[in-house]
């Protein structure tokens, strides 16, 4: 772990002073929710590893997150549900505020105990946050000593909590970081092969890069959902009103040619018949599930990202829940991300079979595309020993 940190050129948390010291740490507590109940806690355990290693190492917590997309401030995207979930989790004081920055925010932070947590209002209430206002990030800053990242999956973003603060305070990466950061590293460069990728999820868009940089690396790459469509209709497979991207056709041509044996294509699908007397193709079919059960019997690594069906409708969920048991069942090194994903997993009670769960959507694909991460760069960019200071030499540096 540490030398793949040394290898991204970051400083861990580990490498930190922390008693007495007040962290800005930076979650993902972006959960789903459904009329304002939680419907899935995954993230908000994956960040309990930070908060209770910063806890026991008498810190004091400033704890930001974004949630939802709001516009300005709104009661329906406070973050008072996730606080209460934390409250059942941790055994510490814990404040919180609708109120990003003010006096009474910057009063309560410096009084502020050992293993006591600040939790601020929604930061997306502000525009600055999503601008990454360099003032705003300022501002933020100067309520801590040091600033811990632990949002993985948000760090695709350029967010002022993500990546300005970054400028103003010794930044490090939180556990979690480094596990996702280590197991997708993993994932692209050193995977027991054959290595199977199954990529569903409702839009060829947000992959053909992470596609693009799989393919040559995979044995297999197997799709499904809406992103599948379009390559059946590249293939000349008829699939009336079923979503798929017109723009994305010659891609997808491109990708059928290139990895004849690679890809493998739904051979059969699930349709829901339309008013308009035409259909959508809304699951796969059993022929297809047939295949990918060999293929993941066959395969060593296998990593799932997005789901197979059209899983909003119950209906069909049927294709994604059998992917998950049949992998949930085998003891190799399987990997699953995406939220709707990761949410049905965490319904059928599976998550604790997976080998790793990533916390990360978008942040997964594009880490899989082998594209620099805003928020990873930041972190490298702040790592004293590798910009040359103190002779260039990481502190965990050993040759
Ligand atoms: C997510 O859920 O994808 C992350 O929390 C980032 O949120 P965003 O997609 O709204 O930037
Ligand atoms: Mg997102």
């Amino acid at each position: 772990m540490k030398e793949l940190l040394i290898k991204l050129k970051m400083l861990s948390i580990r490498e930190a002073q922390l008693k007495n010291k007040r962290v800005l740490l930076r979650l993902d507590l972006n959960l789903p929710m459904k009329d304002g109940k939680l419907t899935s806690t995954f993230r908000l355990r994956a960040a309990l590893a930070s908060i209770r290693y910063l806890l026991a190492r008498q810190a004091k917590i400033i704890l930001i997150s974004h949630l939802g997309r709001p516009q300005g401030f709104d009661k329906r995207f406070s973050l008072e549900p996730i606080i209460l979930e934390l409250k059942r989790h941790l055994k510490v004081p814990i404040f919180w505020t609708e109120e990003v920055l003010s006096m009474a925010v910057r009063k309560k932070a410096e009084r502020l105990d050992n293993s006591e947590i600040l939790v601020l209002g929604n930061l997306r209430y502000l525009p600055e946050e999503e601008a990454n206002d360099l003032k705003f990030a300022k501002e933020l800053a100067s309520l801590a000593d040091i600033y811990v990242n632990d949002a993985f999956s948000c760090s695709h973003r350029a967010h002022a909590s993500i990546v300005g603060v970054t400028k103003f305070l010794p930044s490090y990466a939180g556990l979690r970081m480094e596990e996702e950061i280590e197991s997708l590293d993993r994932l692209l460069t050193r995977h027991p092969k054959p290595f199977l990728m199954l990529v569903g999820g409702a839009k060829l868009k947000d992959k053909t890069d992470t596609l693009r940089n799989i393919l040559p690396i995979a044995e297999r790459v197997a799709l499904g959902g809406g992103t599948a469509n379009t390559f059946l209709k590249a293939q000349g497979e008829e699939i009336s009103e079923s979503l798929y991207e017109e723009s994305l056709l010659d891609v997808a041509r491109e990708m059928i040619n290139h990895y004849p044996e690679k890809l493998i294509l739904p051979v059969d699908w699930l349709v829901e018949y339309l008013p308009s007397g035409g259909f959508r193709i809304s699951d796969v079919g059993p022929l297809t599930l047939a295949i990918l059960e060999r293929e993941i019997a066959h395969a060593k690594t296998i990593f799932l990202a997005g789901n197979f069906g059209i899983s909003e409708d119950e209906r069909f969920r049927g294709g994604t829940e059998k992917i998950l048991r049949i992998m949930a069942k085998t003891l190799k090194r399987t990997i699953i991300s995406g939220g709707d994903t990761v949410g049905l997993a965490e319904q059928l009670n599976l998550l604790s079979r997976f080998a790793f769960v990533s916390t990360g959507g978008g942040a997964t694909l594009e880490f899989l595309a082998g594209k620099p991460l805003p928020g990873l760069e930041a972190l490298k960019e702040r790592c004293p020993y590798c910009r040359g200071a103190f002779g260039g030499k990481h502190p965990s540096f050993q040759e």
